[in-house]
This record gives structure tokens, C-alpha cells and sequence, in this order.
């Protein structure tokens, strides 16, 4: 039987994480700008203790890795990765191991998620850099193997063909919403950084066919190649995957690098502005991804027309401010 694109992707592993549908939400910024038309699609509303975007992914990721018999997790991140830090919840949660390689100094004084790593008694592998990630993660999981376990690695921000399938999903919820609100979104901000958010939702716009969709992934550390990299990385794996005989090119993806600022993590005047507005409308937005996401948003809202329907996709991410 030949299946079609669709049909394959609801054949692929996944286990339920999240409370979806997450809510679409009006959002007026009109002490900024006149758009009546803007709408906040609220990831931070998707499980307890603010879990965000990753747990789309990972509803795909830990499949894989259960499908394969594995017992063990190991992924990494930055010490105060959203993402290392709810794929440890989620193994607690299952009853798999995990191992986390984190770059960065051990914190002298536990916060937001080091600390919830560290309460959860999950195993932390200092790096001193990022470029020595992978390569620890390797060496990991032959300890583990070595020692009668089943590893199983996710890549950084389970940003990968596995992993991206979580927004491809995503992409199907917010078409049903379109239908339920009865409005088509012209645009979508989201924050971007290992890429597998934005692949997900340029895979799921196509397979879903919302055709007059721009996606803006406004980047929070990396650049235009970097990201474009990452992000065919996961598409094109999967499309194959799934039988679809379309590819994504770099120059279709829209990526923003103008709002980055000094760094990872450091906040930006925007940034900070941004973070106050959202605040105002009773949303808290985390400084290393959504503020920069929402100071890209607001940029943008000078020059789209009115009339146009806008949704900012808050990803989460704000334990890393407790
Ligand atoms: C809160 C939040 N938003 C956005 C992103 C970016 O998503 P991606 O890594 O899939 O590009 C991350 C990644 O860590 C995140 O934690």
C-alpha cells in the first residue's frame, strides 16, 4: 500500500507529554503599535513547570529512543538549557536514566533549571565549550554501553529529523485553530536558535498546506548559515522520511539575525522593552529567547500592514529567570 506523506507522519512513534492544544490568544500591544490583528500562541502554556517547545520535540525524540529499547537518555546544552532540563523531568517521569552534558561553569548558587536538574539527582557532564558537546556525548554513551546500558542520544535542542516531526504537529493544531477562529495567519515571529522549532513549522506548513504563511525564526545566537544548516538538517531527513517529493531550500526560510545583540543570553535594550510590554499584558517572556523573538516581533509590526493576522509563538523557556 502506498501511504501518502500524511499518512506516514501519524505512522511515526510519539507519546502524548504536553497539554495540547495550547491556546491562541488576542494580544494588543497598542502601546506600541496599532495591530489589532495579533495573536500569541501560548507554548508556555503547555505542561507544568513551564516547559515550552521542547516538549513538542521530544513527544517524537523519546518515542524514537523507547522504540529502540533504549534505557538511557543522554543529551546536552548549556547549564541553563531549557532543553537538557525537561528532557530530564521527562526521563524522571518514565523511569529512564539520563545523562546531561552541559557547557559552562558549575554554578556556585543553583537556579531556574540547573537547580531543577540537580533536585531530580539527574547526572551533569561539565564541558568547557560548546565544540566539546558532541564529542562527550560519544564518549558517554560508550561508558554507558560498556556498562550493560541502552543509550540513546538526543542532539541539541532534539533539533533533528526525530526530534522537528513535534512542530510539525504543531503546524496541524494551528490549522485547526485557523479553522475554530476562522482567520488564516500571514505571519508567525518565533525565536530560533538550534533550528528544529523552525524546521518542524516549515515542514507542517507544507504538508498541511497553510500556503500563505511566512515564518520568521528571529535568531538568538547563531547565524543565517548556521541556522539554515541546522534547520535542513532536519527538514529534507524527513521529508524523505516521509515519502514527500519536495525540498527545502535555504533561501526559503526566513531567519533573523538583527536582534542577537551581544550574545546568548545577554538581554538588549529591545529586548529588555519588549520583555516590559509583554509583562504589561500579564506575559512573562525569558530574556534569552522569547524577549529577543518578541523585540524582532516589534520591529516588524512597523512596516506589516494592518489587516494582516499575526501570531508571536511564545516557546517558553522561563525558568531559566527564577
Ligand atoms: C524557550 C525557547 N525558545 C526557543 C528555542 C529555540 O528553539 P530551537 O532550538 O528549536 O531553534 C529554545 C531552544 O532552546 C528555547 O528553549
Amino acid at each position: 500500500m502506498n501511504l501518502s506523506a500524511i499518512e506516514k507522519f501519524d505512522n511515526l512513534p510519539r507519546i502524548s507529554l504536553s497539554n495540547l492544544n495550547t491556546p491562541i490568544e488576542l494580544l494588543s500591544l497598542s502601546e506600541v503599535s496599532p495591530h489589532d490583528r495579533l495573536y500569541i500562541k501560548r507554548d508556555d502554556f503547555i505542561g507544568s513547570l513551564v516547559w515550552g517547545n521542547k516538549l513538542r520535540k521530544l513527544e517524537y525524540s523519546i518515542a524514537d529512543a523507547l522504540a529502540m529499547g533504549a534505557d538511557t537518555i543522554i543529551t546536552c546544552g548549556a547549564v541553563q538549557s531549557n532543553h537538557a532540563r525537561i528532557t530530564a523531568q521527562v526521563c524522571k517521569r518514565l523511569g529512564l536514566q539520563c545523562i546531561l552534558v552541559q557547557n559552562g561553569e558549575k554554578p556556585k548558587v543553583p537556579s531556574g533549571n540547573h537547580k531543577i536538574n540537580l533536585l531530580l539527582n539527574t547526572r551533569i557532564v561539565y564541558v568547557a565549550s560548546p565544540q566539546q558537546r558532541a564529542a562527550k556525548m560519544l564518549e558517554v554513551f560508550d561508558e554507558v554501553k560498556s556498562g550493560g546500558g541502552r543509550p540513546f542520544i538526543i542532539p541539541l535542542g532534539a533539533s533533528n529529523a526525530a526530534g522537528c516531526p513535534g512542530f510539525v504537529n504543531a503546524m496541524r493544531e494551528l490549522k485547526q485553530q485557523q479553522q475554530e477562529l476562522g482567520i488564516e495567519f500571514d505571519y508567525i515571529f518565533h525565536a530560533t536558535s538550534s533550528g528544529g522549532t523552525q524546521a518542524g513549522m516549515e515542514v507542517g506548513k507544507r504538508l498541511f498546506g497553510l500556503n500563505k504563511l511566512q515564518i520568521i525564526g528571529i535568531s538568538v545566537d547563531n547565524s543565517v548559515e548556521q541556522i539554515t544548516d541546522s534547520v535542513l538538517q532536519c527538514t529534507n531527513p524527513l521529508l524523505e522520511k516521509l515519502g514527500h517529493p519536495f525540498r527545502i531550500e535555504g533561501n526559503e526560510l526566513n531567519t533573523d539575525i538583527n536582534f542577537i545583540g551581544e550574545g546568548y543570553g545577554i538581554s538588549t535594550q529591545e529586548s529588555t522593552l519588549s520583555m516590559t510590554a509583554f509583562l504589561r499584558q500579564g506575559v512573562m517572556l525569558d530574556k534569552t529567547y522569547t524577549a529577543k523573538a518578541a523585540a524582532g516581533l516589534m520591529h516588524y509590526l512597523r512596516d506589516i500592514p494592518r489587516g494582516k493576522n499575526i501570531l508571536f509563538w511564545h516557546t517558553g523557556g522561563l525558568l531559566a529567570e527564577l
